[in-house]
């Protein structure tokens, strides 16, 4: 029976991140879900908000990550889907229109709108990384959200365009791809977030998910199950760790420490007499502060960053259409008692994302720094399910074929 053993199709995933790198390694398996077989992570000096600022440094923590995933998994990978975020990034809604082939809408139609709806003047500096149907309209029913079979004549389609500076996109690819590995496609880091944290229930219901990383927050608007706006706020978690530094005067590498171990957002939970201690500057020694010392640094941030968020779904004019409010997700929303603070300050309902919905390994990446890197698997097995499957079935003949020739090679072995 051994030759008819399936090979599931293997599928990773790459975020490059401004504080780390991390690749995932998942299986299709025979249920088709995913499970997660390997996990590499290595810290990344080489990206600024999303930007590659040194292409060595990204290029030796993307191999890092790769080669630690792939030794936990035993799969070897040539090809990665692969994350982009930035404040580089902009999106917008356009419109397309056909003429609808005999008469009733085909997938071949959809194909010819979405592309009409493309042809809009993108700048020469930029290039488009998604273009996301919002609803369609066949003749004057609107509102459509998959018209295949419908009849008409005319068919229209909302689409929101997401594009990435040209400059910004052409160092990441150049750093996959000097580290020996063939891009799959990019994809923005929130909407892989987004794919991983949240329900289809909620994308209807209208949501905002806050992927908080370490340079930057990027924020993504699903309305009536569809994206519907980007923005990207320049404050993550670095600015955090910056402010303990710099508020309990000690070097970067503790004051991170600090902000992991003993940060909380809230000062006013922390009791009066207890105490931390924080290591010096310049040699000096280390000392001991009340913890709520900590605690006031980093409540101002996150006061002042949830603030930023709030102010960003005002301006955005979707706050009415957000009837499942706010999805934290990313590193730096796992700092305690954030969403607490996000209770009090939000008028909508809020709660934190974590990476849900694959097997196998799913412990070591169910915390929410995994969100994009578990995201991406997810959004690439989405996009490319027919492949993935078919590949499936292939290994299953070629298994089966293998066995057959081996099988005749050792009859014929046993005869001669
Ligand atoms: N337990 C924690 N409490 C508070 N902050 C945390 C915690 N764990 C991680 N962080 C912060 O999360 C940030 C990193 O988040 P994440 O891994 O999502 O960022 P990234 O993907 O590398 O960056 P970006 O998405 O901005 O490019 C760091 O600033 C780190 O200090
Ligand atoms: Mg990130």
């Amino acid at each position: 029976m051994s030759g008819l053993k399936t090979k599931h199709p293997v599928i990773a995933g790459l975020d490059i991140g401004s504080t780390k790198v991390c690749f995932v390694i998942g299986i299709v398996n025979s249920e088709n879900k995913i499970e997660i077989v390997g996990v590499g992570k290595a810290p990344n000096a080489g990206i600024r908000q999303g930007v590659v600022v040194n292409i060595e440094a990204t290029q030796n923590s993307i191999k890092k990550a790769k080669e630690e995933a792939e030794l936990m998994s035993g799969y070897q990978v040539q090809d990665a889907w692969v994350g982009v975020s930035g404040t580089h990034i902009k999106s917008f809604d356009s419109k397309g229109m056909i003429a609808i082939k005999n008469k009733e809408v085909s997938q071949a139609d959809i194909d010819r709108v979405i592309e009409a709806a493309k042809a809009v003047a993108v700048p020469a500096d930029r290039q488009v990384l998604h273009v996301l149907p919002r609803e369609f309209k066949v003749d004057t029913q609107d509102g459509i959200t998959d018209p295949i079979g419908m009849s008409g004549v005319r068919l229209e389609a909302n689409v929101h365009i997401v594009t990435g500076g040209q400059t910004a996109i052409n160092n990441t690819i150049k750093c996959v791809e000097k580290s020996g590995i063939k891009i799959n496609s990019l994809v923005l880091d929130s909407l892989a977030a987004s794919t991983s944290v949240i329900s289809e229930d909620e994308k209807s219901l209208g949501v905002c998910v806050v992927d908080m990383g370490g340079g930057t927050c990027n924020l993504l608007y699903f309305v009536n199950g569809s994206v519907a706006h980007t923005s990207v706020i320049p404050v993550g978690g670095q600015h955090f760790t910056h402010d303990v530094a710099i508020g309990l005067r000690t070097p970067q590498v503790s004051a991170e420490q600090l902000k992991i171990e003993h940060g909380y957002a809230m000062a006013a939970q922390i009791g009066e007499n207890e105490v931390i201690d924080v290591q010096g500057v310049g040699g000096r020694k280390s000392r001991s502060i009340p913890k709520k010392d900590l605690a006031d640094v980093l409540e101002a941030r996150a006061e002042e960053t949830l603030n930023l968020i709030q102010h960003d779904i005002k301006m955005s004019g979707l706050l009415p259409m957000m009837g499942s409010g706010v999805v934290l997700t990313g590193g730096a929303s796992q700092l305690q008692g954030l969403i607490e603070m996000g209770e009090f300050i939000f008028d909508i309902p809020i709660r934190k994302g974590v990476p849900s919905g694959v097997g196998g390994l799913s412990d070591v990446v169910k915390t929410s720094e995994y969100s994009t890197a578990v995201g991406l698997l997810k959004h690439g097995f989405n996009a490319n399910k027919d492949e993935y499957l078919k590949q499936s079935s292939t290994h299953i003949i070629t298994d089966s074929a293998d066995s057959i020739t081996k099988k005749m090679k050792d009859f014929f072995g046993q005869i001669f």
